[in-house]
């Protein structure tokens, strides 16, 4: 039995709520609370990035175990084309020099890709851990249809032998095609999107997944006590959980994974795990031994749908307090103040950057300089 043995989220200090965004935009804000499922969204401030949300996610994760013998970095926000942004987090968490780091990407699919990849890789080293991380900024620009679907994060989680939280099962099924519905050019800092014809293949490959899944497993929707979802805003699981359900009256079985995003926004790879643990902390029934369907989707397009068997002890490795306590000490800010950070957020990648004063997580972003990127824990 090989799965998910704990899971940690970190965002911003920061966030926007999506009604004064709409009233910046002249937009009704119900097309965002109601057409979307979206009240706010985290905003990255100039101090953090990919890197700093993914160590400072990954921090309260590995104090007290033994450290992990593999550390995968799934994220479509790369900061370097060469170096794996995991090698700064190994910096900065002091993980052992015998720890391979490695950076995975397919759009938000990388972390499942990662989470699938390191099941065979704990099965031949059944002593070892794996550390996974999800990190990623949700950009779109300013202005832009994709702009309140923005937000941001990471999920860093434990992938080993017995795990506490969920024991990922066997038998999956898959979906890949070449789709141009999201991508993001080298020199680009925002992702080109056409956001309804990525909304129509997310179903498709929905069905095609569940199709597979369904013939290998031979197991029926009524099979699954709750299900998650990929999150790029909460309205296309609930979507994704009409289509698969062809039933009347199962949101109950989605609701509680779609609390955090709702107040998030997109955190890309992050977001099924945001899903996942959002339900795992909220949902006030025992899903213990209960059976979760999890889809996976990264446009391009690579999705999955698989299953996981909620652990017996899943409540005592849960951080909900440490979660819901960072959530709501964020601090809300302005349309104007959103795009301003937006603007400095997009400078991360020059020659030289000097963060303006701002607060947060665990570690920072200090500066660049000739290109390289100094990133110091807080004092
Ligand atoms: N009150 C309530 N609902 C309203 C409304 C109002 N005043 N005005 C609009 N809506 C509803 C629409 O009916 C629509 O719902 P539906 O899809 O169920 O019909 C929803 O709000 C969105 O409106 P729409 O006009 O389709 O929005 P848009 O063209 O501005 O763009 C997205 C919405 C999601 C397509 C856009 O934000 C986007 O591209 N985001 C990126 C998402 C993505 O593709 N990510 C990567 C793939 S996973």
């Amino acid at each position: 039995m090989i799965g998910i043995d704990a899971i940690s989220l970190y965002t911003p200090r920061y966030m926007l709520k999506l009604e004064e965004l709409a009233k910046s935009r002249g937009i009704d804000p119900a097309k965002y609370t109601v057409g979307l499922g979206q009240f706010a969204m985290s905003i990255m401030p100039p101090a953090e990035d990919i890197v700093t949300m993914a160590a400072s996610a990954a921090l309260p994760l590995i104090k007290d175990r033994k450290p992990p013998s593999l550390l995968l970095f799934a994220t479509e926000s790369g900061v370097d084309h060469s170096k794996a942004a995991g090698i700064w987090v190994h910096k900065l968490l002091n993980l052992p020099s015998s720890c391979r780091v490695l950076e995975i990407k397919q759009a938000c699919y990388s972390a499942t890709g990662a989470l699938q990849l390191a099941i065979p890789y704990v099965k031949a080293n059944p002593t070892e851990e794996v550390l996974i991380i999800a990190s990623d900024n949700a950009r779109y620009g300013i202005g832009t249809a994709g702009e309140p679907t923005q937000g941001c994060g990471a999920a860093a989680f434990i992938v080993k032998a017995n795990p506490h939280l969920i024991a990922i099962e066997e038998g999956s099924g898959l979906f890949t095609d070449h789709v141009m519905d999201f991508w993001r050019p080298n020199h680009l800092d925002t992702a080109l999107v056409d956001g309804k014809y990525s909304a129509r293949i997310y179903l498709t490959a929905l069905e095609a997944c569940w199709k597979e899944y369904a013939a290998k497993t031979g197991r029926s929707f009524e099979d699954h006590a709750r299900f998650c979802y990929h999150l790029p805003f909460s309205k296309m699981a609930e979507k994704a959980h009409e289509r698969l359900s062809k039933h009347a009256n199962t949101h109950d079985l989605v609701a509680h994974s779609l609390l955090y995003t709702k107040e998030i926004g997109n955190s890309y790879s992050a977001s099924l795990y945001f899903g996942l643990a959002s339900l795992l902390e909220n949902d006030k029934e025992d899903l213990s031994n209960k059976r979760i369907g999890l889809f996976s989707y990264g446009s391009g397009c690579v999705a999955e749908f698989f299953s996981g068997i909620v652990q017996p002890s899943y409540r005592k490795t849960l951080r909900q307090d440490a979660h819901q306590t960072l959530f709501s000490a964020r601090k809300e800010i302005s349309c104007p103040e959103y795009e301003a950070y937006f603007r400095e957020c997009g400078n991360q990648n020059k020659e030289e950057f000097d963060p303006s004063e701002c607060q947060t997580g665990a570690f920072r972003l200090a500066g660049i300089q000739k290109y390289i990127r100094d990133y110091q824990p807080l004092a």
